[in-house]
């Protein structure tokens, strides 16, 4: 059945629901959810009905508990084809950034103010101001310091400022810049002695887009995604499955081991919701080894922990670049620029300054893009040449040598049209995540390298990622990963055996059940129908003023979830014949 959408509302109940798009975006989640399960298993029809009204729901019991399968793989996730003429329809080419003006008079470089030579030689002897930016009392205000002069080679005296020059004739520049600045206290706090003989050591990089399939990175980003995959020997996780929805649904299990309901209340508006920090963060955990950790995203205005939830009380991270898009999203950025850098480009800039300021000291470093991939299918083209740029960079200056590359995204597309196909809706439970492993790791961990390989064509989760990130800062060898667990490291290999069940993902997110397409309506769907719609109209009907009741229109198909071990094949023609 096709999900209702805000077009099925009433005229004058849209502006209403418009500040409740988000809710209506869950709901019509959970109306597939429901429809999907009730004809699958209807005797249980009045449990799912409960379920619906608390947004808790059951996976599906017993997958994987089929005929004997020695040798079979319990989830057998779809295997898609980036180029499906379906999904093609969808992809535009862009054309790239254009920031409208030639080049920034300063720049940044390993903690210092650069004045540019061939602005100096344009426009004359340029005189530069500096006003510092840090965080405020919170997440949501920056601290503005007074006008200070500088010169060429000066320090920053904080990771951001705001600079404003002017040239003998009159000619201004202004932007705001951004950079890691020097820290003796960081530099200072690593000793040997802190990382124990269990601690593998190496830092972490781990650079995401937000709402990246794996398939749209493939369309979007051919040119990086080759050099990572050929060049530098990329591991790229085709069985890996969302956990819920959303990024914070993403993000938290790996940052943190945890789901949003399991963690302290931290929503806007609740009671005794507190700020974030006290959450366990694995950044906390490399800093206690003596990492220096660098946490940014862009989109300030919807940050991850920052939208529905209260925030940071202090910084988490010892660079933290939310300051730097809160004043710069509100004040500087034009034409997704900052000056004449790109944003995607400065936020990679800022990655390339932590490895240039800790070259020898252990970092973790987490950045998050958004603005390109959040709402678009096509637009992220415009990072391929800056990220493979990127990654160029850190692997001839050796950066990589002893550092584990990470590239990720936290789910697929949850928006655009790209959702109205089977195969759009598997994307989005199939999010792009990466690892790459240096030489010397693979060297003094072949096994764990090994099972990494294999477990890239296992169904695997954020869950893991976190477990992976634990098994780094304590190592507890290969073998066999206890699949009874929720989350397993990577490093050990994960059985066959392994279903969405044991990885606690619920049925509507797991990419392992066959979708049939069913073709009668028959009594079962009927009623199903009936009782989401109600379930709907007794949501609106505070607001019956502006909303109409809600009759069915048409019913556009019919799927439903079966499984666990159905060919892959199915899943490819479903996929393809999809209406
Ligand atoms: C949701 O409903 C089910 C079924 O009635 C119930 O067992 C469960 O405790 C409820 N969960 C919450 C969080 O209220
Ligand atoms: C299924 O596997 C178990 C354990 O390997 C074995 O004991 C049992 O006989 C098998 N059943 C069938 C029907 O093959
Ligand atoms: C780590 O050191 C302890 C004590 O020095 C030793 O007992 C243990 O076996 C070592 N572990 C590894 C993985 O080397
Ligand atoms: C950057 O500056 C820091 C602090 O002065 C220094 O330790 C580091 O070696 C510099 N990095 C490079 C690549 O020059
Ligand atoms: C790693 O092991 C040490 C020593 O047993 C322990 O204190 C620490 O909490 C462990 N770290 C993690 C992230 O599990
Ligand atoms: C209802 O949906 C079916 C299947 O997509 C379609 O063939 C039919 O034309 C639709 N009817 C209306 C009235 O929109």
């Amino acid at each position: 059945m096709r999900c209702l959408s805000l077009y099925t509302l009433s005229r004058a109940c849209r502006p209403f629901l418009k500040h409740q798009v988000l809710m209506l975006f869950i709901v019509t989640a959970i109306i597939c959810i429901y429809l999907n399960i009730f004809h699958l298993r209807h005797k249980h029809a009045k449990k799912y009905v409960l379920s619906l009204s608390n947004y808790s729901w059951q996976w599906l019991k017993g997958s994987g508990q089929g005929p004997n399968q020695t040798d079979a793989q319990a989830c057998m996730y779809p295997v898609l084809d980036p180029y499906n003429p379906k999904m093609m329809a969808y992809f535009k080419k862009v054309s790239p950034v254009k920031c409208g003006i030639g080049e920034n008079w300063v720049y940044t470089e390993n903690g210092t103010f650069r004045i540019s030579k061939s602005a100096s030689k344009n426009y004359g002897d340029i005189g530069c101001f500096y006003r510092t930016v840090t965080r405020g009392k919170t997440d949501f205000e920056v601290q503005k310091g007074p006008r200070v002069r500088f010169k060429d080679g000066d320090p920053l005296k904080t990771d951001f400022a705001i600079v404003q020059c002017l040239s003998p004739n009159g000619k201004k520049f202004e932007t705001i810049l951004s950079g890691i600045s020097y820290q003796p206290d960081l530099h200072a706090r690593y000793k040997p002695s802190m990382l124990s003989n269990s601690s593998m050591g190496f830092n972490v990089l781990m650079f995401g887009f937000d709402s990246v399939s794996r398939m749209t990175w493939i369309r979007n980003l051919k040119k990086s995604y080759d050099y990572f995959t050929k060049e530098l020997g990329g591991i790229v996780l085709e069985g890996y499955n969302i956990v819920g929805d959303g990024t914070p649904q993403a993000l938290l299990p790996i940052l943190t081991g945890f789901t949003e309901p399991e963690l302290p209340e931290a929503r806007r508006g609740k009671p005794n919701a507190k700020q974030v920090d006290g959450f366990p963060w694995i950044w906390n955990e490399f800093k206690k080894l003596g990492y220096v950790t660098q946490w940014g995203e862009d989109m300030s205005g919807a940050g991850t922990f920052q939208y529905r939830m209260l925030g940071f009380k202090e910084t988490p991270t010892d660079h933290n670049l939310r300051p730097f898009f809160l004043e710069g999203e509100n004040n500087y950025e034009k034409s997704n620029c900052f000056g004449a850098i790109p944003t995607h480009k400065n936020m990679m800039n800022w990655g390339r300054d932590m490895f240039l300021m800790y070259k020898d000291k252990p970092k973790f470093s987490y950045l998050f893009h958004s603005k390109y991939s959040h709402g678009h299918t096509s637009q992220l083209q415009v990072a391929d040449d800056d990220l493979l740029e990127f990654l160029q960079w850190l692997e001839k200056g050796r950066y990589l040598d002893d550092t584990i590359l990470i590239l990720m995204a936290d789910h697929g597309a949850r928006f655009t049209f790209i959702r109205d196909s089977v195969q759009g809706k598997l994307e989005e439970r199939m999010p792009f995540f990466s690892f790459r492993f240096p030489k010397s790791f693979i060297e003094k961990y072949p096994k764990a390298y090994a099972n990494v390989k294999k477990n890239s064509k296992i169904l695997t989760t954020p869950f893991d990622i976190h477990e992976t990130f634990i098994d780094m800062i304590n190592h507890t060898g290969t073998g066999v990963a206890d699949i009874r667990r929720r989350g397993v490291s990577l490093f050990k290999e994960i059985p066959k055996s392994r279903t969405c069940a044991h990885a606690q993902i619920e049925a509507h997110w797991c990419t392992c059940l066959n979708w049939e397409k069913v073709d009668k309506v028959d009594e079962n769907v009927k009623k199903a129908i009936s009782a989401v719609i109600e379930k709907l109209n007794s949501i609106i009907e505070t607001q019956s003023h502006l909303c109409h009741e809600l009759e069915l229109g048409n019913v556009s198909q019919i799927v439903r979830y079966s499984g666990p071990n159905e060919a892959v094949l199915k899943f490819k023609q479903s996929a393809d014949n999809d209406g």
